[in-house]
């Protein structure tokens, strides 16, 4: 089988490299890919925005399964535009994106369908949210409707960061038309996790349990990532939680999702926080999580290609997905800077030793190969990967490969699995 993967960092690499064991590839490409991919795939020059360009190739090439990473296609409608050619494509339509693309439509989805969530208003100017916070009281998050690459999110606990959430929001525009509409909801107390299944419209495989840590610092401190580590299990999040999430709000999005004529085929991923009174919902998103996916996907045993080509093609023909007793962990190296201006063009050392490390596998988030040798050109350079038989171990073994590489700015961080470890 012939499969495009669209796409370039961390996440892409680690599906192209657990595609690559299928015995069912026989051409992998990756659109537009990077140099660290290039050893895996063949590597195309269309960005993920360009639609029609993507669909032109898959049809010239005669794809056989087109899976997509990151959000903005899916919002785009590259789904669609690969149906109406009668191509096969793994992820949502543009009306069933929707659920990741815009944070009203979700809220308000949620209220429909009877989805634990953070109580909320939809708020269009300053006026408006000043009010809305009086009412629900400080703390309380801020968050731009539309995509904002993650940054779109405030945390305000104090009347001071309020005015520059709103400065930020209202007045200097920073997310253009994407914060149009805002929303003033709750904030929630207990601890983070997430929860990934892929989906074929009416059913769900559930992936293991993850962990991702989205702050840039030590102990969850300063400002929000992409995501700087994960690891999978959770350790905080054990199989009758599970149980729970999938039938308070896997199931219900799903159903919800179909019954409002939004097919929801692909990934779904919820962002939960576990608060005394149950897990609520933070977020959807409709693609497998980055950093989250480097671990999960070390740790499946099947082989996804079928899957994901039956979950394109007309539904699972599989009830679980099984994955290995082996934690998995990815570390995040990301350029000083990030996720501000990160320092970019650096070399980058130390590779191959770190790569040599039984169990480990490295992934390219940001990297470019200038006169043969890597330089860092993102925000999010490295993903340092290693299994184990438990945490610790996966942990001890991403720790030490991580330590071989170096360049001038490079940054991580260092609790990843400290807290669920007890440390
Ligand atoms: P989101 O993109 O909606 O997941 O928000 C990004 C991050 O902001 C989350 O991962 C949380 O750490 C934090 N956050 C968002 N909404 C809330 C909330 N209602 N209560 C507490 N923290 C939140
Ligand atoms: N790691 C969080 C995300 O992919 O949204």
């Amino acid at each position: 089988m012939k499969v495009l993967v669209i796409g370039s960092g961390g996440r892409e690499h680690a599906l192209c490299w657990k595609l690559r064991q299928s015995p069912l590839l026989t051409e992998l490409y990756c659109a537009p890919g990077s140099s660290g991919i290039s050893n895996l795939a063949d590597t195309v020059p269309i960005s993920p925005d360009e639609i029609h360009q993507l669909a032109d190739f898959a049809a010239d090439l005669k794809i056989d399964l087109t899976i997509v990473g990151p959000e903005l296609p899916l919002s785009l409608g590259l789904v669609n535009e690969f149906q109406s050619r009668g191509m096969a494509i793994f992820g949502p339509r543009k009306q069933a994106a929707e659920l990741e693309s815009s944070k009203v439509f979700a809220k308000r989805f949620m209220e429909r369908h009877g989805i634990p969530t953070a109580r909320f208003n939809v708020v269009h100017d300053q006026q408006e949210a000043r009010r809305s916070v009086e009412e629900l009281g400080l703390p309380i998050v801020l968050k731009a409707d539309g995509l904002a690459a993650g940054k779109g999110v405030f945390v305000v606990h104090e009347a001071e960061e309020l005015e520059t959430a709103l400065a930020t929001l209202f007045e200097e525009r920073r997310f253009g038309a994407a914060s149009d509409r805002v929303i003033v909801e709750e904030f929630l107390e207990g601890e983070e996790v997430s929860f990934l299944a892929l989906c074929d419209g009416e059913r769900l495989l559930s992936l293991a349990t993850s962990k991702d840590y989205k702050r840039i610092g030590d102990g969850d401190t300063g400002p929000n990532t992409g995501g700087m580590g994960a690891h999978s299990p959770s350790l905080v999040m054990d199989s009758e939680l599970a149980a729970v999430v999938v039938e308070q709000v896997m199931r219900p999005v799903v159903a919800g999702m179909k019954g409002e004529d939004r097919l929801l085929v692909g990934v779904l991923y919820a962002g939960l926080v576990l608060t005394a009174e149950g897990p609520k919902v933070l977020e959807f998103n409709l693609r497998l999580g980055d950093p989250e996916t480097q671990p999960l996907l070390m740790r499946i045993e099947d082989d996804l290609l079928p899957v994901l080509l039956a979950g394109a093609t007309g539904g699972f023909e599989t009830g679980r997905l099984t994955f290995r007793k082996e934690a998995a962990v990815c570390l995040v190296l990301a350029s000083e800077g990030y996720p501000g201006k990160p320092n970019k063009g650096e070399i980058i050392e130390g590779l191959e030793a770190a790569a040599a490390h039984p169990g480990v596998e490295i992934f390219h988030a940001g990297t470019a190969l200038r006169d043969g040798k890597f330089v860092a050109t993102g925000g999010r350079v490295l993903n340092v990967c290693a299994s184990g038989s438990n945490l610790l171990e996966a942990l001890k073994k991403a720790y030490a490969a991580a330590a071989e590489i170096s360049w001038p700015s490079k940054v991580l961080r260092y609790d990843i699995g400290r807290r669920v470890l007890g440390g």
